[in-house]
């Protein structure tokens, strides 16, 4: 029984996907080569934004063919949406993100007709991490989760009711994924979860002075960055009112650490942070910054944004704008606001028109290509350490990143996948940079 798994949203989601193929394997299933050929058919999808139901329903349509004998759907979108995921009439299983390491079962279940329409959204997410293989199919750059779920109950997210409640996975295990991903060929960890900095994992051993027997993401951090084989450690995302000045200190003296966070900031007005519930002011955060710039000179960041939250004006909107203005994102992902099912922002009054948020998304989106222009430009003359991940549009193309998440471009004869390469920069454009590969 061949098996094919399409994924869409975030890094978790890519993780989850990974995760779920290797315990298929483990299981039995082989992993085929496309969905024409697979008889179980997986979407794993998020609904942070847009219409994720509409756009399931219509990839389902797309994908299913006439060898499929199991579509089983997962992710937030099963947890949001409940038993009326079955109003699909060619779903068979309905898995939330929390439940996914039984997911062999449920197959079998369907396969041997035993069960029907199984919907499995049960939430405890350390019986999950329990019970999944090992990994051994790895790649030369892999995501670990450390913690998933959120607490903070941002008012237009749906996180905290898709993903649950705030957990973190003990240390010990985090340590022995990250050991095992090494040894098996990884150079680039990336730690993720909805919230990292406000990680408080199981300690793998009692340290003097430490509260309860936990350990916080800077402890983490300075743990992995020893480990033998890593090349380069990155994290997110981060919640600006949980970034530690110590967090900073460890970014200055940790070369394996990228100089790089991604601290979302989501809108650059006081009023509307508050209306958002994200605990802190415009100010705080840029103080912050300021604060990192000076504990690690070469430090850059990436934020995500959010512009026509209910009853934002044109005034307040134009704070944001001048706030990216002010801090020059390396990278930046902005986002109309979406009104989602059950959280508080969709049952204000003041929602903003489909038309005007897309009209202020135009304009922060200009503000924000600039400040990428200007850091790619920055980069012209100088020599920067890449990894690269794909090949390009061309032949003997390759596609790589620098610390800093921007896209380097290079002309070369030998395959560059998976390897760390000097290049000098020669050429900036608004996405990428091009340049020459030196010893
Ligand atoms: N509408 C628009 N963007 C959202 N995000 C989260 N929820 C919503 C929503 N309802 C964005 C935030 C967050 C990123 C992962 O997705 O900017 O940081
Ligand atoms: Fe959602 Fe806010 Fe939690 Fe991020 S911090 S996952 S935006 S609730």
């Amino acid at each position: 029984m061949k098996f094919h798994i399409e994924v869409y949203g975030c890094q978790m989601n890519v993780y989850d996907a990974r995760r779920i193929a290797d315990l298929l394997v483990e299981s039995g299933f082989e992993k085929a080569n496309d969905a024409s050929e697979a008889d179980i058919l997986i979407f794993y999808t998020c609904n942070i934004r847009e219409r994720a139901v509409q756009k399931l329903f219509s990839n389902i349509g797309i994908l299913r063919n006439d060898k499929t004998k199991v579509i089983a759907v997962g992710g937030c979108v099963s947890q949001a949406e409940g038993r009326s995921i079955f109003e699909h009439k060619h779903i068979d299983i309905s898995f939330g993100a929390q439940a996914y390491h039984r997911l062999p079962e449920h197959i079998n279940e369907v396969l041997s007709g035993s069960k029907k329409k199984i919907l499995d959204i049960n939430f405890d997410q350390a019986q999950k991490f329990g019970c999944l293989p090992g990994r051994t199919n790895v790649s030369f750059s892999e995501f670990v989760t450390i913690q998933e779920g959120c607490d903070n109950f941002c008012t237009y997210c749906v996180v905290p009711y898709t993903r649950g409640r705030e957990y973190s996975r003990p240390a010990r295990d985090i340590i022995n994924e990250v050991k095992e991903l090494l040894s098996n060929g990884a150079k680039e960890i990336t730690l993720i979860g909805q919230n990292v900095n406000s990680y408080h994992g199981e300690a793998p051993y009692i340290n003097i002075g430490e509260p309860k027997g936990t350990w916080r993401l800077e402890r983490l951090i300075r743990e992995i960055a020893e480990l033998d084989g890593l090349k380069r450690l990155r994290y997110t995302t981060s919640h600006p009112k949980d970034f530690t000045t110590e967090l900073m200190q460890i970014h200055a003296e940790t070369p394996v650490l990228a100089p790089f966070a991604h601290i979302p900031v989501q809108s650059g007005n006081d009023r509307i942070l508050k209306a958002m519930n994200r605990g802190h002011t415009a100010q705080e955060y840029l103080d912050k910054l300021a604060r990192f710039r000076e504990i690690c000179p070469n430090i850059q960041f990436s934020s995500d944004f959010i512009v026509g939250f209910p009853t934002e004006s044109e005034e307040e909107f134009l704070d944001t704008v001048k706030l990216a203005e002010l801090v020059k994102y390396t990278i930046s992902y902005s986002f109309k606001y979406s009104r989602r099912k059950n959280t508080p922002a969709d049952k204000m009054q003041g929602q903003i028109s489909e038309e005007e948020k897309e009209r202020r998304l135009a304009i922060l989106q200009k503000t924000l290509i600039e400040g990428q222009v200007y850091h790619n430009n920055a980069l012209i003359g100088k020599t920067q350490e890449v990894l690269f991940e794909r090949r390009g549009r061309k032949p003997n193309q390759y596609i790589g990143k620098n610390v800093y998440l921007q896209s380097v471009i290079v002309e070369s004869s030998e395959n560059l996948i998976g390897e760390f390469r000097n290049v000098y920069i020669e050429q900036a454009g608004e996405n990428s940079v091009m340049g020459k590969i030196v010893k």
